[in-house]
């Protein structure tokens, strides 16, 4: 007889959530991951400071990493944080994680129950979204625009959530080059945010991904976890878009106050510490010349795709043109359903987003996601060419 795992399944299962069918297919042109450009990767120069690690430091291997994760890492984050991000967080107030995914599940793990309501961006990166769906969060999405999310919006939220008996829990903002609108958050915005937190004791979680991604356009403004004093902000980052998503190395920084929650879940599943050893050996003399070479890659790839949009998709479509990141964010006109559409493009052979998967609500079928970072610029404008007959077949441009 066959055993029934349905009916030993956990009741405690985290809730389900429908995502378009067509995101898992396999197809030659994907424009809906944030892949690690592969065109900027420096395999041999990686592979020499693997070589080197495990004959240096291999035998370190056979014990336990420390629970919070390499400490010559942690370090080197540390002074990164310091240096590029304006923000002096010592190296016992960072984790390793699996992936900014890993560190986002360590504090919706920590923090969220069933029913917590979580103020964030308008649209906010499904990976995130679908960790605080599962766990029963209520989203409750904020307006922004081309600087991020408009504080007086979050306030006025956060004081209807009040007026209604809803403490917000958390503030969840991907405050550099937005995922997926690609939007970075001023000084200015990000001063008044701080502060509101601070009036509203509702803690920020900031996830800056793409902080490494610079490709042209003003510097990106320092960490709200640099500019807060009052214990309020967590901060999430990870190497996986800069060096392999396969590496699945992120890291989570966090005020002291934190740290008892964070350490009841253990500060989540700690990366593998070979890759923690490897990672930090390769960075820490190349990160530099590396992140100008990712610069100038992506800046050839979203030319191309910035070029590709203008020459096969008409005026009644708009796109941005982001200064960092891997993605433009795209409107297509109203009462498109970009949902549905994916199937059709599927079978022609190109994936994007779809922008309701942004959205609890599901709302926002007229915008889409493309990311320009997997493939090469002649790739690009074939995709772009067969995505633009996609819509153009749909009857939408
Ligand atoms: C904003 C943001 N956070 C987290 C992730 C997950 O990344 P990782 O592979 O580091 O877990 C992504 C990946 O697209 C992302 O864009």
């Amino acid at each position: 007889m066959a055993y029934n795992y349905q009916q030993l399944a956990s009741t405690n299962l985290p809730a389900e959530i429908e995502m378009p069918p067509g995101l898992r297919e396999e197809v030659e042109y994907i424009f809906s991951v944030t892949y690690t450009d592969p065109d900027a990767m420096a395999l041999k120069e990686f592979a020499e400071a693997a070589a080197t690690v495990i004959e240096r430091d291999g035998r370190s291997l056979g014990t336990y990493p420390p629970p919070q994760g390499h400490e010559g890492l942690r370090e080197f984050i540390s002074s990164e944080l310091s240096s590029n991000r304006g923000s002096d967080i010592p190296v016992d107030n960072i984790f390793l994680a699996s992936g900014a995914g890993g560190a986002c599940q360590v504090f919706v793990d920590a923090f969220i129950d069933p029913g917590d309501v979580v103020m964030m961006d308008e649209f906010c990166y499904h990976g995130s979204l679908n960790m605080f769906l599962k766990k029963g969060a209520r989203p409750c999405h904020v307006s922004m625009d081309q600087d991020g999310i408009i504080p007086e919006e979050l306030e006025k939220s956060i004081q209807e959530n009040i007026k209604n008996g809803d403490n917000p829990k958390l503030i969840y903002t991907i405050s550099v080059y937005h995922n997926p609108t690609g939007a970075t958050i001023n000084l200015e915005r990000r001063k008044r945010i701080v502060e509101i937190s601070n009036k509203y004791q509702i803690p920020i979680v900031e996830n800056e991904s793409y902080a490494d991604f610079h490709i042209d356009g003003p510097q990106l403004p320092p960490a709200m976890i640099g500019l807060d004093a009052d214990g309020g902000v967590m901060h999430i980052s990870a190497f996986t878009k800069l060096m392999g998503c396969g590496l699945r190395l992120g890291f989570g920084a966090f005020p002291e106050a934190a740290r008892e929650s964070l350490a009841k879940v253990g500060f989540g599943v700690s990366p593998s510490h070979l890759t923690s050893m490897a990672v930090h050996e390769y960075l820490k003399d190349n990160k530099s010349s590396y992140v100008s070479g990712v610069s100038a890659s992506l800046r050839r790839k979203r030319d191309a795709m910035l070029r590709s949009l203008g020459e096969y998709f008409p005026p009644s479509c708009t796109w941005t043109e982001p200064k960092g990141g891997m993605m433009i964010w795209m409107g297509l006109p109203e009462g498109t359903n970009t949902w549905d559409i994916l199937e059709k493009a599927v079978e022609k052979g190109v994936k994007y987003n779809p922008g309701p998967i942004f959205k609890a609500d599901r709302s926002g079928g007229n915008y889409l996601r493309l990311t320009f970072s997997h493939h090469t610029p002649e790739e690009i404008e074939e995709g772009i060419a067969l995505l633009a007959g996609v819509f153009e077949a749909e009857g939408v441009i």
